[in-house]
């Protein structure tokens, strides 16, 4: 790992900083002396960035992702110098439903963002694109954990959505524009900010906690791999810490996750547990029965090998640790969501 970047007084652009992870990364910066900028498409108050106050400490610029010219602006009168790109259309049922809306923000969102970075070129040290485990597409329990060398063979909508962007950046940090750019394809992220209620772990936890009930949409034998999104966090100030001045690292992709695949149900399950709530999930346990979910991957996980060779970076919570820091999380939000309305 090196030790020069320094975080304080860097300007560091966040796409999708209203967002689960976006909102946990500008914490993470701001209470390391970054200057946060972050693009925010639509001004919802319902999440961590507001929740913990981190929204007034930070500055918010309204717009969408493929708007190039508000992103030239952005690089230019802000003077970006280093960029973690998260916005994206992440909910697999939308996708599935409306690919292009899909196509337009992950894909276009990304080539607008890239480009903008292409011309403004002198001042940025590092941008961190964020691709996903889904991008690899299918492989089958034999073939995992997935490795970074994996040919991308997605074809459900989300999926190939994030494998085009991965591709679209690897053009641009190629020699042809040798740019500081490296791609993440990370597992399933849980933890404090996750607002998505349509993942397994946001919509169990809450329905655990007394707000609605839990129905299970498919037979609960899905394996995801889940780190927590604390870890991935430092994981990417690791990622472009080490990524500014080092052009040898541009181009590299790196997966993170646990190499410990857990099926829904068990997710589930564990949520109940940690809530006292086993009573409750002993009746969830006879829904699961003959759902099939058609248009979602069966088995994925990953290893955090790549990263731990190259920055001597593994993941330090564990998934009990994590759950219960959510439930925590969850557990307040709610309860002074509820006392809004
Ligand atoms: N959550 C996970 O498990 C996970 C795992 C691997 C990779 N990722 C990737 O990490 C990134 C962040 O995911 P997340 O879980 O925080 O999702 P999220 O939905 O919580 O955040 C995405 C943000 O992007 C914004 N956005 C969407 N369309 C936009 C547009 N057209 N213009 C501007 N902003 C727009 C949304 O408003 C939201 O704030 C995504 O690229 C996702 O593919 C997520």
């Amino acid at each position: 790992m090196t030790g020069r970047f320094i975080w304080q007084g860097k300007r560091v652009l966040i796409t999708g900083v209203n967002g689960f992870i976006g909102g946990n990364l500008a914490k993470y910066l701001m209470q390391k002396g970054a200057d946060v900028i972050g693009i925010v498409r639509n001004i919802s108050e319902d999440s961590l960035l507001y929740f913990e106050g981190i929204a007034s400490r930070i500055k918010l610029i309204h717009g969408d992702i493929v708007d190039k010219e508000l992103l030239m602006r952005v690089f230019a009168e802000e003077q970006v110098q280093c960029v973690f790109h998260l916005a994206a259309q992440v909910e697999v049922g939308v996708a599935r439903a409306y690919p292009y809306l899909t196509w337009e923000t992950n894909i276009k969102g990304a080539y607008c963002l890239l480009e903008a970075v292409r011309e403004n070129r002198e001042n940025i040290e590092a941008v961190v694109i964020a691709s996903s485990d889904k991008a690899y597409g299918e492989y089958g329990k034999d073939k995992m954990p997935y490795r970074e060398d994996y040919p991308l063979i997605p074809v459900y909508p989300y999926d190939v959505s994030k494998a085009c962007a991965d591709m679209i950046a690897r053009s641009y940090s190629s020699p042809l524009y040798g740019l500081p750019i490296v791609v993440t394809r990370f597992c399933n992220i849980y933890g404090p900010g996750q607002l998505n209620f349509s993942a397994v772990i946001p919509d169990s936890t809450r329905c655990a906690l007394g707000y609605g009930e839990f129905v299970p949409r498919s037979d609960g034998s899905q394996l995801r791999d889940y780190i927590y999104v604390g870890d991935v966090v430092e994981l990417y100030a690791v990622i472009a810490e080490n990524l500014a001045g080092n052009p040898g690292l541009a181009g590299e992709v790196f997966n993170a996750g646990t190499n410990k695949p857990r099926s829904a149900r068990g997710v589930v399950e564990k949520v109940f547990e940690i809530t006292g709530q086993q009573e409750k999930y002993e009746k969830i346990e006879k829904l699961w029965a003959d759902k099939k979910t058609i248009g979602e991957i069966d088995c994925q996980y990953m290893t955090f090998d790549k990263v731990d060779e190259f920055f001597g970076w593994k993941p330090k919570t564990s998934f009990d640790t994590g759950m219960r820091e959510t439930i925590d999380w969850y557990r307040k939000y709610l309860s002074a969501k509820r006392e809004l309305t």
